[in-house]
């Protein structure tokens, strides 16, 4: 589905859910919400705050799971993303701070396998994703799953791809400030989840954007892999679209 503007794009998914939470409030039933940092999914965030504000979009019965988290990063780091959600979404609904759950930066090397395989515990014990929305990188990553991530991966600790750490240097102030390695949801978890919103924006997505859809499945452009969900969407903005 394409907008012709980035509004169009973040409105479009925060309706659909919104419209979820609405009918699982309804029905006294949680809603179970698997989301996305970076640029793109920033309009999705500010309407559903509006929606919450403006309409009482309740958000007490929302449990949520992010995609993915630099490691090593303390939760309070400029950088972190556990930061940016609090600022851009956790800060003005409101999510019960025990539905919330973010992978954690700051443990140690040798206890990351074991948060990892809790993490994937949590998700089916909350009764899997409902709606996982995504964002994608120049390298065909969702989450951090950069090229080379199998299928079947579940959450993780990864090594970032160059071309992943050099479009983060302007956060970080430089690229030998990015880390080098972040914990993400796997290909797998992701597949796992019952609806998928893909989103992109700008021209500088239009190529990975064309190999995710119209190329071969391939881990190579690990977005490809999404061909075979059964309910995918991809909603995108004209420019990022402009080579399909
Ligand atoms: C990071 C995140 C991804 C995100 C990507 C694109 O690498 N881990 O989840 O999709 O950036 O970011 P942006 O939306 O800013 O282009």
């Amino acid at each position: 589905i394409m907008f012709r503007t980035s509004d169009g794009v973040g409105r479009h998914v925060a309706h659909e859910v919104a419209a979820l939470i609405r009918e699982r409030n309804a029905a006294g039933k949680a809603t179970v919400l698997g989301l996305p940092t970076g640029s793109t999914p920033v309009g999705v965030y500010r309407e559903l705050i509006r929606l919450h504000r403006e309409e009482g979009l309740d958000f007490s019965n929302v449990v949520t799971f992010n995609l993915d988290e630099y490691w090593p990063m303390k939760p309070d780091s400029l950088h972190s993303y556990n930061r940016w959600m609090r600022e851009n979404f956790f800060n003005h609904v409101n999510v019960p701070e025990a539905n919330i759950h973010i992978p954690r930066g700051d443990i140690g090397r040798i206890e990351v396998e074991e948060f990892c395989r809790q993490y994937e515990q949590a998700i089916v014990d909350a009764g899997g994703i409902d709606i996982q929305m995504l964002g994608i990188g120049r390298t065909g990553h969702i989450g951090f799953n950069e090229p080379g991530s199998s299928k079947s991966s579940r959450t993780r600790i990864i090594n970032l791809d160059p071309v992943t750490r050099r479009d983060a240097a302007s956060d970080f102030f430089g690229e030998e400030n990015v880390p080098q390695r972040a914990i993400t949801m796997g290909v797998g978890t992701i597949l796992s989840a019952r609806k998928v919103f893909v989103m992109a924006l700008g021209e500088h997505k239009a190529k990975v954007i064309y190999k995710s859809l119209e190329g071969p499945e391939t881990p190579e452009i690990v977005a490809s892999f999404l061909q075979s969900h059964e309910n995918v969407e991809f909603v995108l903005d004209a420019a990022s679209a402009a080579q399909l």
